[in-house]
């Protein structure tokens, strides 16, 4: 018997950690979106997550010295000093957050940074709160963690936001985490001082629950919007919460892979335990890459996010001018989350009706040849999430699409 034939008669059998994660929704739109434009139609894909800036020129000039200085090797575990201080000093100028070193943390991506903190502290059944709609990787994280995601409806008439009484009633004596995130992906939504405080009260009396903030989006708020971080608002949590934060959305550096986090150094020690067995450091020339847009000009942040809030007025009036749709102002990020019940139950020209935001993204994408992506993907329905992280001309054409699309629904 060839060593084919026994693999596959013994057959894939996936762990059982992971059999409830199915292929990401998002995936499987950009897959078919991508395999239409390759039969020629002219789709418009609204679904990435990242910014259209390019990486700044002194980030990628300071990579290119890291290269040529032999920094080129594994690093320290969790971040070289030289990243850790510039982390350190951004949490200081920019939160007012005071972390030693070892309270610091570096890993590929945030994304790795919420496996990491997961991964070291959640025992088989433990509960993680996180409110809908969420950014999809906190629930499949938390279960392949095996860990039991607590999913809490925040729709829009809350804001897309926690609130005490629901966060009170969803804290039980397995809970171990609540998950945050401002402004969020895929809502747009910001905690200001005032949405947080009830929340943290509640916190405050349940010592045993931990809070991880998911701070990605910060440099990307609009409207004079005053972004604030719960470790700064409330002492008395710092203890017992991890501030997350990365370069990817702020300085355009998605494929770099740097993501970080200040907390309680036990909690760190714990996580660093994870990554040495995963990837042994960060990527030594994007550490090198991230300490100069850490430390170097900050001014251009501005200039990005006037263009991302040029974007957002442009996207969400368009949206509200549709019969059906109804998008609520996102105070940060670069994405609309609209609602969408007023098109359910009409029926298409080809006479399918449409039950779900499910149904309604995907006739926007045979019919209009838009790619945006369903609330249910996000873990709330029925809404759609469009990423404005495209050109001014491109989202005006999907706008009109998408309105000549809801036209022709009877
Ligand atoms: C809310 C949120 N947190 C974290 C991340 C992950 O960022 P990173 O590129 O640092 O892994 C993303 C990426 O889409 C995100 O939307």
């Amino acid at each position: 018997m060839t060593i084919n034939a026994t693999v596959k008669e013994a057959g894939f059998k996936p762990a059982s950690r992971i059999s409830t994660i199915g292929v990401s929704e998002i995936l499987k739109i950009g897959a078919r979106a991508n395999a239409m434009k390759r039969e020629g139609k002219p789709v418009i894909i609204l679904g990435a997550g990242e910014p259209d800036f390019d990486t700044p020129d002194h980030v990628k000039e300071a990579a290119a010295t890291a290269i040529q200085r032999g920094e080129t090797k594994y690093t320290a575990l969790d971040g070289t000093p030289e990243v850790k201080k510039a982390i350190r000093e951004k949490f200081q100028r920019e939160n007012g957050l005071a972390y030693e070193l070892d309270e610091i943390t570096v890993a590929t991506g945030a994304k790795q940074i919420l496996f990491n903190a997961m991964m070291a502290s959640i025992n088989p059944g433990d509960e993680v709160i996180i409110p809908t709609p969420y950014w999809t990787s906190y629930s499949d994280i938390v279960q392949i963690c095996e860990g039991k995601p607590v999913l809490i409806a925040c729709d829009a008439s809350s804001g897309f936001r926690l609130t005490s009484d629901k966060l009170e009633a969803a804290i039980t004596p397995r809970t171990r985490w609540v998950l945050l995130n401002s402004p969020s992906n895929p809502s747009g939504a910001a905690y200001s001082a005032a949405d947080y405080r009830p929340l943290l009260d509640v916190l405050l009396k349940r010592p045993q629950v931990w809070l991880l903030v998911d701070d990605m989006y910060e440099h990307i708020v609009y409207d004079g919007f005053r972004f604030v971080t719960p470790a700064q608002l409330e002492p008395g949590l710092k203890a017992r919460t991890l501030t997350v934060n990365g370069v990817s959305k702020a300085y355009s550096m998605t494929g770099w892979r740097i993501g970080y986090a200040g907390g309680p150094r036990e909690l760190i020690k714990a996580m660093a335990v994870v990554q040495s067995q995963a990837t042994s450091c960060p990527s030594s020339v994007s550490q090198a890459a991230s300490v100069a847009a850490l430390n170097g000009p900050q001014e251009f942040l501005e200039e990005r996010t006037a263009s991302f809030q040029r974007r957002r007025d442009l996207v969400v009036n368009g949206l509200n001018a549709i019969d059906g749709l109804d998008c609520r102002v996102p105070e940060g990020a670069f994405y609309t989350f609209s609602g969408c019940e007023g098109v359910l139950g009409k029926v298409t020209p080809a006479g399918k009706r449409i039950e779900t935001d499910t149904d309604f993204c995907a006739y926007l994408l045979e019919d209009a040849h838009v790619a945006v992506v369903p609330g249910s993907a996000f873990g709330l329905s029925p809404y759609f999430r469009i990423s404005y992280a495209t050109s001014e001309a491109e989202l005006t054409e999907a706008l009109t699409r998408i309105a000549a699309a809801c036209a022709r629904l009877s």
